[in-house]
């Protein structure tokens, strides 16, 4: 048993993380602003509440023997980003710098770091495995490519072991916890196609439908939430295993354009779904979909519920009655 500060805990990948931890028995504390996290979504630990960007607050986490960080602090919109990209290197990066040195101090030396499809740009390939070239194309995935960077750097200098998980579209809920996804405003697709089912949200936008793809519409590869939160006890256990910096991809390696989730979410929901066509959105790209083998071959990492209907399906039964 480890105990393990999540940073980023009340956050929607980071509380599925937290309870995914308890439930293999580790001990969880979690450091979280509450900016864009919820308390109500802090279940599995205690909560502290502290600022990345406020050094002195962060020793209050360590004040007991930490064994490894996971860090999930980040804002995370790309059109944001790009309007905003102080907000974003300070959070993201000078961010993380503080939480690196605090861990220093405190003689910490494993961190699992959400990462992101972002960090890779434009799509070379059908499917994105960790040898495609780096070239972020806006500022949020060029903050997390500086981090992967500084984490390498890290790992020379300090011996920091390091796990950097780039999700693709994170999705799906543990509703039966009492968790799911809430944010303010919603931006993503999946979210928005449920709201749009209950009717609680605002009409329903398609961006884009002149790509070339299956139907003119954006292609992603989602994976739930609570497989991403595997992959992250599966990182505990390689670093235990293996010194350096490391970097997998995570998705399903299947990809579903937004009018198949739609589709699908009709099928699951039994609710009619109206939607407008709306111009692309800028930023996204066509397509992207994951080679995940690496994390199967080197995590262990195998997604247990991988298929559209599940994931919506489980998203579903939280936004009918969400926590928080
Ligand atoms: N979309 C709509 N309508 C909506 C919301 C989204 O049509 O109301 C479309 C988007 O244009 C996109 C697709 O649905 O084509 C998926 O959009 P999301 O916002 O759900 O997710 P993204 O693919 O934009 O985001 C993901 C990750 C980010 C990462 C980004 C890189 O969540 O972390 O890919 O492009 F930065």
């Amino acid at each position: 048993m480890s105990h393990v500060l999540v940073c980023g805990g009340a956050g929607y990948v980071g509380s599925h993380a937290a309870s995914v931890l308890a439930g293999h028995g580790h001990r969880v504390t979690v450091l979280d602003n509450l900016s864009t996290g919820h308390r109500d979504a802090v279940r599995w630990g205690r909560l502290v509440e502290a600022d990345l960007l406020v050094p002195e607050q962060l020793d209050r986490a360590f004040e007991e023997p930490v064994d490894a960080v996971m860090h999930f602090c980040a804002l995370s919109l790309v059109g944001e980003s790009v309007a905003n990209p102080y907000a974003y290197y300070r959070n993201n990066v000078a961010g993380t710098l503080n939480l690196l040195e605090a861990m220093k101090r405190h003689g910490v030396d494993r961190l699992v770091f959400s990462s992101t499809a972002a960090v890779f740009g434009q799509p070379q390939s059908a499917r994105i495995d960790e040898d495609h070239p780096q070239a972020p194309i806006n500022p949020y995935g060029a903050s997390k490519a500086m981090v992967e960077e500084i984490l390498r750097h890290a790992a020379q200098a300090y011996g920091l072991r390091s796990v950097a998980l780039r999700y693709f579209n994170a999705a799906g809920a543990a509703a039966d916890r009492g968790i799911g996804e809430s944010h303010s405003p919603e931006t993503h697709l999946i979210p928005n196609v449920l709201r749009a089912a209950l009717g609680t949200g605002p009409a329903l936008k398609v961006f884009g439908t002149d790509y070339s793809t299956v139907d003119g519409t954006c292609v992603r590869d989602y994976v739930h939430v609570l497989d991403l939160a595997d992959a992250h006890v599966l990182a505990l256990g390689l670093m235990d295993r293996e010194a350096g910096a490391h970097a997998f991809n995570l998705g399903n390696g299947n990809g579903f354009s937004v009018l198949e989730v739609i589709e699908t979410a009709r099928r699951v929901t039994g609710r009619d779904i109206a939607f407008d066509a709306a111009p692309r959105r800028a930023g996204d790209p066509a397509v992207l979909v994951a080679s995940s083998d690496r994390a199967r071959d080197v995590l262990g990492w195998s997604p247990r519920h991988a298929a559209l209907d599940e994931i919506i399906d489980s998203a579903w039964r939280w936004h009918s009655a969400p926590a928080y």
